[in-house]
Order: C-alpha cells, then structure tokens, then sequence
C-alpha cells in the first residue's frame, strides 16, 4: 500500500534518512517508532511529496484525493470554528457539507460543532485535526504523532477512533515515541534511530525476538537494546 525503497534524505552536510526500506499492508496500522529527531516527520513528508529524497524510490496506492494528512502543526483556522474549519476542506475536497458534521461525529465533536478552536483543549483541537484528515473518507492515512501531549483517556479516544477507521478499511500510517501505543494499536512498526530502521515487523514478534516479553511486550527494552537510547 505505501513503500519505500532504498530512500536516502540529506539536509546540507546531516544525512537524516539513511537507506529507509519498507512496505505497509492494507488495511494495516503501521506505527514508525522513534524518538525526537530520528526521521520520523521526514518520511512523512517524503510520502505525501512535500519534500523530495535524494535517492530511492517510494509510492502510495491511492491518489491524492484519496489520502488524509494530519500533521504536527495542524495549520487550523483558530478563529473559525470546528464546523467552519471543516467546511473549508470539503469545499476545497468538491464534497458536501453534510460531510464536516459527519466528521465531528466520529470525533465526538458534535456538541462543539459551533465552537472557535482558540478555544479548544488541546486534546479536542487534536481531534479536530483527525476530523479535517478523515473528511473525504481517505484510504491511506497518515498521522503525525497523533497522540503527542494528550492524557492517556484522550489518547485512548483516539486509539480507539484509528481502530475504527481501520475496521471501516482504512490503511493508517502513524508516528508516535510511545512505545504502549506502538504495542498497543500497530499491526506492524519499524523502530527509527537516527534514520535508520532498526528492526521492523509485528511487535509482539520483534519483542519476542529479542526476549524483550515478561509480562507484557516491551518494544522499549528492543529499542534501547539496539540503539543504547530510549524512545522519549
Ligand atoms: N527542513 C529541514 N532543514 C534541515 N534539517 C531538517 C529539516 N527538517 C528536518 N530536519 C532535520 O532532520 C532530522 C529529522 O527530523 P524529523 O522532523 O523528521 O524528526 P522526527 O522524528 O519527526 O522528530 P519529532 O519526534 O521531534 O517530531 C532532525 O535532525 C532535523 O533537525
Ligand atoms: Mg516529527
């Protein structure tokens, strides 16, 4: 569904995608596990072609149109709100309105429908963020760090929303440095430290291959094992 090949990224003298190889199922949650610094935002931005590589190959089984984007600065119109915001896509998307209270309600949103997002928590203008991405009903999804500074029950809405776009045949791509949520909600990760892939596969797996399960997976122990650091 998404694949990379081969793909090298150099910013001046810093080489900050090192020979990145991987593929995504459909259907799939694919979690790039990384600390601050590692890659993470570049790949993205490489595989919606906001930025070129220098070397390698990489391609998404969807068009455009049929991708949703949410990245680390959401670029909302903070004095607009939800509804407004929303509409503006879907006009810009050629889809109905009725689509941005559709949205709203798979965020659970609906009641803040009429709200300016200045004045939003941080964890309902995430959502905010998730709705505008999910709008046109995407295929392929990705999601920069979308958990990032959330308390775990807002996290967990939002693990739980991801599922269900997956349930719905969503392929979600997502970035996260939290190692519980990689366990908890990605089909399949690679670890990233320093712009290179460390290990890759399905996480209970990956722990197990480095006797990294006691009582739970612990795909930190994997990390630090391979890379001497930890994820935060
Ligand atoms: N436009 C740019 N110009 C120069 N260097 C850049 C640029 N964008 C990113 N970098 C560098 O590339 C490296 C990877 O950055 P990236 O944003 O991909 O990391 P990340 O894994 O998303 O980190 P975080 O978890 O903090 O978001 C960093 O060293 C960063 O300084
Ligand atoms: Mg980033």
């Amino acid at each position: 569904m998404i694949k990379m090949t081969n793909i090298v990224k150099r910013f001046g003298e810093q080489t900050v995608l090192a020979d990145i190889t991987f593929e995504t199922y459909t259907k799939e949650i694919f979690g790039l596990l990384g600390p601050s610094g590692a890659g993470k935002t570049t790949i993205i931005n490489i595989l919606t072609n906001q930025l070129s590589a220098d070397e390698g190959t990489h391609s998404i089984d969807a068009t455009p149109f049929e991708t949703g984007l949410m990245l680390d600065e959401d670029g909302l119109y903070v004095r607009l709100n939800c509804l407004e915001n929303l509409n503006i896509f879907a006009g810009i998307y050629g889809i109905s309105h009725k689509k941005s209270m559709e949205a709203l309600k798979r965020v659970g949103l609906e009641s803040d429908a009429k709200k300016a997002v200045n004045t939003l928590s941080r964890g309902m203008r995430q959502r905010l963020a998730i709705a505008r991405a999910i709008l046109h009903e995407p295929k392929v999804l990705f999601l920069d760090e979308p958990t990032s500074g959330l308390d775990p029950v807002t996290a967990r809405g939002i693990h739980k929303l991801i599922l269900n776009l997956r349930e719905n045949g969503a392929t979600v791509f997502l970035t996260t440095h939290n190692m519980d949520e990689a366990v908890k909600i990605c089909d399949r990760v690679a670890l990233l430290h320093k712009g290179k892939i460390v290990e890759q596969g399905i996480p209970t797996e990956i722990c197990h291959r480095h006797n990294a399960v006691k009582t739970v997976p612990d795909l930190e122990a994997v990390f630090i094992k391979m890379t001497g650091v930890g994820l935060e």
